[in-house]
């Protein structure tokens, strides 16, 4: 895994990001939904794995969970899974903060 840095520090990822509006990021040539809920960074492959939507044009509900807007799967934003396992798992990256910045797993 390779860490790639994402935000200058954790104020500016707050800055950047609203609370529970996806935002898209292509790290690496890999398209990534950034949400921010709470105090904490969620970073899933941004391409739903039922048909291929953005997902970042997706709505975050209060459990923590992303619906695309296609065909509104929901997928779990600390899991990847699709709640009714109705299509594969997203794949999940791992954030960290680091003195110099917001890092994530690639
Ligand atoms: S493309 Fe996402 S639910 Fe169908």
């Amino acid at each position: 895994m390779q860490w790639m840095k994402i935000f200058s520090g954790v104020d500016a990822a707050r800055g950047k990001l609203t609370e529970n509006k996806p935002r898209l990021l292509v790290v690496s040539g890999k398209r990534i939904c950034v949400v921010k809920q709470g105090d904490t960074i969620y970073a899933v492959s941004d391409t739903c794995t039922h048909n291929g939507e953005s997902l970042s044009k997706g709505k975050v509900n209060h459990a923590c969970e992303i619906v695309c807007p296609w065909h509104g799967h929901i997928f779990s934003l600390k899991t990847g899974r699709e709640y009714q396992q109705r299509s594969t798992d997203l794949e999940c990256y791992p954030i960290k903060e680091e003195t110099d910045g917001l890092y994530i797993g690639i």
